[in-house]
């Protein structure tokens, strides 16, 4: 069988660029692939008069594939602006990598997407955001669709731990299918209280666990 990375894809997988955490970072987000189940972490730092991203880097929990796009896409982003960084695509990144085998396009878009959330979590958290669109049962459950079930590798939705969505006066209401002292509990409450709190008009999210 030939191999299916080339050479490109393979050095950026052996010498990831931009690979780890940013402690301070200025927006930050995980996103979970709905294809395979992996993960990748993207963290920024933005000039906050320029608007410039003077820092990116990314945690793979993904395959070469992912760890090859978040490389490219970490040196692609630096010293952008949050607009044009925006505008990176998959196909880019894929490009620039020489081609990706057409079955782990989602591993890029992963990335991409990874990128792109972060943006948003600082544009949020700066109320930079423009349309305002109101929450809703469908945006969280929009949201908690990039939240991992470590149980089964998948998504909370999808894996049918949400069994309740509430929004009322800005109080989102979430009851999972859970025990409360079960070891993934608190990890799971604080992912999706991250991916919720940020929203603009949501004062308060409660989670509870009622497995
Ligand atoms: Fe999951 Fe590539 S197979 S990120």
């Amino acid at each position: 069988m030939a191999f299916p990375y080339n050479e490109k894809v393979l050095e950026h997988f052996r010498h990831p660029q931009n690979v780890g955490k940013i402690e301070d970072a200025d927006g930050k987000a995980t996103e979970g692939s709905p294809a395979c189940g992996d993960m990748v972490a993207v963290y920024i730092k933005v000039d906050p008069e320029t608007k410039v991203l003077n820092d990116v880097k990314f945690e793979s929990y993904g395959c070469a594939s992912n760890i090859a796009t978040g490389s490219i896409i970490t040196q692609l982003a630096k010293g952008k602006t949050l607009s044009d960084a925006k505008k990176i695509t998959w196909k880019q990144a894929s490009d620039e990598l020489g081609g990706l085998p057409a079955i782990k396009a989602h591993c890029s878009v992963l990335a991409v997407e990874g990128l792109r959330a972060a943006i948003r979590d600082y544009e949020e958290r700066h109320g930079l955001v423009t349309e305002r669109e109101p929450t809703t049962e469908a945006v969280i459950k929009r949201r908690l669709r990039h939240v991992m079930n470590p149980l089964r590798g998948l998504d909370v939705v999808r894996t049918d731990l949400i069994k309740e969505i509430e929004v009322k006066d800005g109080v989102v209401r979430i009851v999972a299918d859970l025990a409360a002292d079960h070891q993934f509990a608190p990890v799971i409450k604080a992912d999706i209280a991250e991916k919720i709190e940020s929203l603009w008009d949501v004062k308060q999210v409660v989670i509870e666990f009622v497995g």
